[in-house]
């Protein structure tokens, strides 16, 4: 990449993370080690949750969650087809069916009136995904007594209006730690859970379904291989110290695009991501705007790369996928806020390190693209 090439992210990663991998490597235990409590105790703790589990992938921890949440084959669980793939995708896996309702088209979750209409006799579980780190509002959706799996994979430090973190409130709640994510293990995700009895059972389905209490090799239960490495979570234990700092400095690049972006809003219509409102907080994970009504959106895109920034269409919904067309019947017009957000939403670049005169760049070529601007 040119000096003034803007990637779209980048970790942070630093001297610490380098020190206490390599204490990993000298050990020779590089894997079901000690590293992965300790990760996982700094995580709960930064967090106020009770328990935590470390696991491969925030898809790996989606699908024990659900399964926790007793979910099988016939079920329905809603969900938001406003999401990345994932959080559909492990309700399939259990031959459950996703039941997509709309969403907020200022908060872009899970609408709760879209949920309650959705519900039905075969609802065993909700699955609401804290979109672009903006807390879905699940406190609404706790009335409803139904088991709740929340997909924080994108929310790490986002907080609820009654102050609780997003993945504080005892449901089980699922974070991502891909490199791109609030803090990264390159590959990896984290279970929060209020109940001591469901970490239990997640830890052992995370490792081939082993009982903790059993001998070497005796499995009680199936089980996948979804464990989290030494290496990994030595990694997650340097990045949750740094983590207050990288998740301000998220806010700080956010800030200074809203700054930059706003003429842009009020003249030509671009939408950009909603502030927080009475006492909700982002936890800053992408900064995407949704671009005017009837704008190219490709055409953009491709502006934008000849000028040195690379942007994408970010994300589409889930329901238009062929996989859901196919197996689930779904087709346009379903969910009509999701589908009108998708087609107009990109992600511009956004990472900790941005500095306020790259903002300014993107936010220039973006002005340059935008007809009418
Ligand atoms: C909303 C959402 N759900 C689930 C996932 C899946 O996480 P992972 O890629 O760690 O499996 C992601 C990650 O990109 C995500 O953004």
């Amino acid at each position: 990449m040119s000096e003034d090439e803007i990637p779209l992210a980048q970790p942070v990663l630093g001297p610490e993370e380098e020190a206490l991998v390599l204490q990993v490597l000298r050990s020779g235990h590089l894997s079901l080690g000690p590293r992965v409590p300790a990760f996982e105790q700094d995580f709960a703790a930064f967090l106020g949750a009770p328990h935590a589990s470390a696991v491969s992938s925030g898809t790996a921890g989606l699908h024990l969650a659900l399964r926790a949440a007793g979910v099988s084959d016939g079920d329905e669980v809603i969900t938001s087809p406003f999401s990345f793939v994932a959080s559909a995708n492990v309700i399939a896996y259990e031959r459950a069916t996703p039941v997509f309702a709309d969403i907020d088209p200022v908060t872009l979750n899970v609408d709760p009136d879209a949920v309650a209409a959705a519900i039905t006799g075969r609802t065993t579980a909700l699955l609401p995904v804290h979109i672009f780190g903006y807390p879905a509002d699940v406190p609404a959706l706790e009335q409803y007594g139904l088991p709740i799996v929340e997909d924080a994979c994108e929310a790490l430090g986002a907080r609820h209006r009654d102050g609780v973190a997003v993945g504080a409130r005892g449901h089980a709640a699922v974070f991502g730690f891909y490199a791109n994510k609030q803090l990264t293990t390159g590959e990896g995700g984290m279970v929060t859970v209020g109940d001591a009895a469901i970490k239990q059972r997640i830890d052992s389905e995370r490792n081939q379904g082993r009982a903790p209490d059993m001998a070497w090799l005796d499995h009680d239960r199936l089980g996948f291989n979804y464990r989290m490495t030494d290496l990994q979570a030595a990694i997650g234990i340097a990045q949750v110290r740094r983590l207050d700092g990288m998740l301000a400095d998220r806010a700080q690049v956010a800030a200074w695009y809203r700054e930059a972006l706003s003429p842009l809003a009020a003249e030509v219509g671009l939408t950009l991501p909603c502030e927080n409102d009475d006492g909700d907080e982002r936890g800053w994970f992408v900064f995407v705007v949704q671009l005017p009504h009837g704008t190219d959106r490709d055409a953009v895109i491709r502006a934008l790369r000849v000028l040195g920034i690379p942007s994408k269409p970010y994300l589409p919904a889930i329901h238009l996928m062929s996989f859901y067309r196919e197996r689930y019947g779904m087709r346009e017009g379903m969910f009509p806020v999701c589908e009108d957000v998708a087609a107009r939403s990109i992600a511009l670049p956004f990472f900790p390190v941005m500095t306020q005169s790259q903002v300014a760049r993107v936010s220039l070529a973006l002005a340059q693209t935008l007809p009418g601007a």
